[in-house]
């Protein structure tokens, strides 16, 4: 019996063996180099433990081949790409765009699936078509001052502090958690102690690597398939009744706060939304606006806009704090436009703030907190410049930490110099060498909505006070493994001190 035992269990061993590691010749049979992979876990190994955040991962992989044009890299056991060269990324992520318009990560078309970021194909068309108007410069000037009143409850509250020393992070994220949920459900998060615990809640829930990735890595494409929720019910419950609470206290229609909500229900009023596809007018796709598809974009606003900007200022008041040159600089900018604007601070005044605007830039090139960005191919694609083909369905991914840090392309990339920024040096780097906000028809489509709700807080804090390094600044920046985006880990420790 025991002989039998022994070898049911070694052939199951060299079976298991075999189904893990099946796929890690890839590559190598298409002459692509790729990095030493574990079984089971690819490349992926520390991300899948929890022990490294997915964007440094790539970032290391971006390193470690500065000759290559590409990368083949095993997400768990599945070939992708990883592409090196700026030239391919923009036939990928602009010139061939209709090829690579899916990001892969669908998980439902119903449901909160049905938002910007998650959808794909002709729902995804037919959502951005519609919602990039509610994101232009007159749409937004017309929120500022839902973001200036919650910057000066932000500046009123760190007056109202005994300790100099704060946690950054944790602080910024009461302002833009105040302001998103303002500018995208229009409540006053001051007098919701339940919501904000709720919103916190969803936070942890959403932003924490779910093993469903590693699942939908290895078998591409099975959250699709199952039409499950990537989140647990009680966040789609809550956004949906949120959606429903709101859109009857408005009477189905806008009110005058001109907030996202007034946006999507005056959208609502006009009819369906039509996906839009150059040359195949056959394949549009009609998308009723339902309270659903109000809240999947109402849980994306979120999501997507409150940690992203809390992270980034964080990095960008760390990077002050250390660079007290720099900061002086962005002090004395901040009081002149300011009294040049007569002490108000508008969307003019802000955009006038040149110096903060590459102090914010340099902040998300040294670090970019979306990492890897992805496209999957809608149909096979030889990759220009090389002999390598991906195949219809797989998954192209693009490391734009690697990028940033490139010492071919930014110089010195560890110093913090906003200077990289100037209209000449702009001017002179390849399109696709900068992209914190992903590129193309599918990037971010908040990236102004981000820098403007930002800028409101970084100039209303910065000109009541300076930032300085406390006991307990980290001299050298950790990031949170188990965290979707990039965030520091144990938070960023500064001096916050009244200006003269
Ligand atoms: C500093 C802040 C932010 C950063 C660094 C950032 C970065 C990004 C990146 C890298 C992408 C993927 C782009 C690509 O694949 O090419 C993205 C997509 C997206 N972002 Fe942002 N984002 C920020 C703020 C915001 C805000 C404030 C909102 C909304 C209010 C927002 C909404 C979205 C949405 C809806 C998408 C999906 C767009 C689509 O697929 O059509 N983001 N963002």
């Amino acid at each position: 019996m025991l002989p039998y035992v022994g070898l049911i269990l070694v052939t199951l061993s060299i079976g298991i063996y075999w189904y893990i590691t099946r796929t890690f010749n890839y590559w190598k049979d298409r002459n692509v180099i790729s990095p030493e992979t574990t079984p089971l876990f690819g490349n992926l190994k520390e991300t899948a433990l929890r022990r490294k955040n997915i964007g440094l991962v790539f970032e290391e992989i971006y390193t470690q081949f500065p000759s290559e044009k590409v990368v083949g890299v095993y997400r768990m056991t599945t070939p992708c790409l990883l592409i090196r060269d700026l030239d391919i990324i923009k036939h990928v992520m602009i010139k061939d765009f209709d090829l690579f318009s899916d990001r892969g990560v669908e998980f439902s078309k119903d449901g909160l699936g049905a938002n910007l970021f998650h959808a794909d194909g002709e729902l995804w068309r037919a959502l951005r078509n519609k919602f990039t108007p509610i994101f232009t410069t007159s749409k937004l000037k017309n929120m500022l001052y839902l973001m200036t009143d919650r910057g000066d409850k932000f500046v009123h509250y760190i007056q109202s502090l005994k300790n100099s020393e704060q946690e950054i992070h944790g602080l910024v994220q009461k302002y833009t958690m105040a302001t998103i949920t303002a500018c995208a459900f229009g409540l006053d998060l001051n007098n919701m102690e339940d919501k904000l615990a709720i919103l916190k809640k969803i936070d942890q829930m959403v932003l924490t690597p779910n093993i469903a990735f590693e699942i939908d890595m290895m078998f591409p494409g099975i959250l699709k398939k199952f039409n499950s929720s990537l989140f647990p019910r009680f966040v789609t419950d809550f956004f949906f009744n949120m959606v429903k609470q709101i859109v009857t206290e408005r009477n189905n229609a806008p009110s005058n706060r001109k907030d996202f909500m007034d946006l999507l229900l005056e959208l609502r009023s006009k009819g369906q939304v039509q996906s839009f596809k150059k040359n195949d007018e056959a394949k549009n796709q009609l998308v009723e606006i339902t309270d659903g598809i109000i809240a999947a974009q109402a849980f994306v606003f979120y999501i997507a806009g409150y940690e992203t900007s809390a992270t980034t200022m964080s990095f960008l008041l760390y990077e002050l704090a250390l660079n007290p040159d720099i900061q002086e600089k962005l002090l004395t900018e901040i009081d002149d436009v300011i009294a040049k604007h007569n002490g108000q601070i508008t969307y003019e005044c802000l955009t006038d703030m040149v110096y903060l605007d590459k102090v914010f830039k340099e902040t998300l090139r040294m670090y970019s907190i979306v990492d890897p960005l992805q496209r999957n191919a809608l149909a096979d694609y030889k990759v220009p410049g090389t002999d390598v083909v991906v195949k219809k369905g797989q998954t192209v991914l693009i490391s734009p930490r690697g990028i940033h840090k490139d010492p071919n392309l930014y110089p010195e990339p560890e110093k913090f110099d906003p200077e990289r920024f100037s209209v000449e040096n702009c001017a002179n780097r390849h399109p696709c060498a900068y992209m914190p906000f992903g590129v193309g028809p599918r990037n971010c489509i908040g990236m102004r909505f981000a820098q403007t709700q930002s800028r409101v807080c970084i100039v209303k804090l910065l000109s009541k006070f300076r930032i300085e390094p406390s006991k307990n600044t980290q001299r050298k920046m950790e990031f949170e493994p188990k965290r979707v985006i990039i965030a520091p880990a144990g938070g960023i420790y500064l001096n916050i001190v009244k200006r003269k």
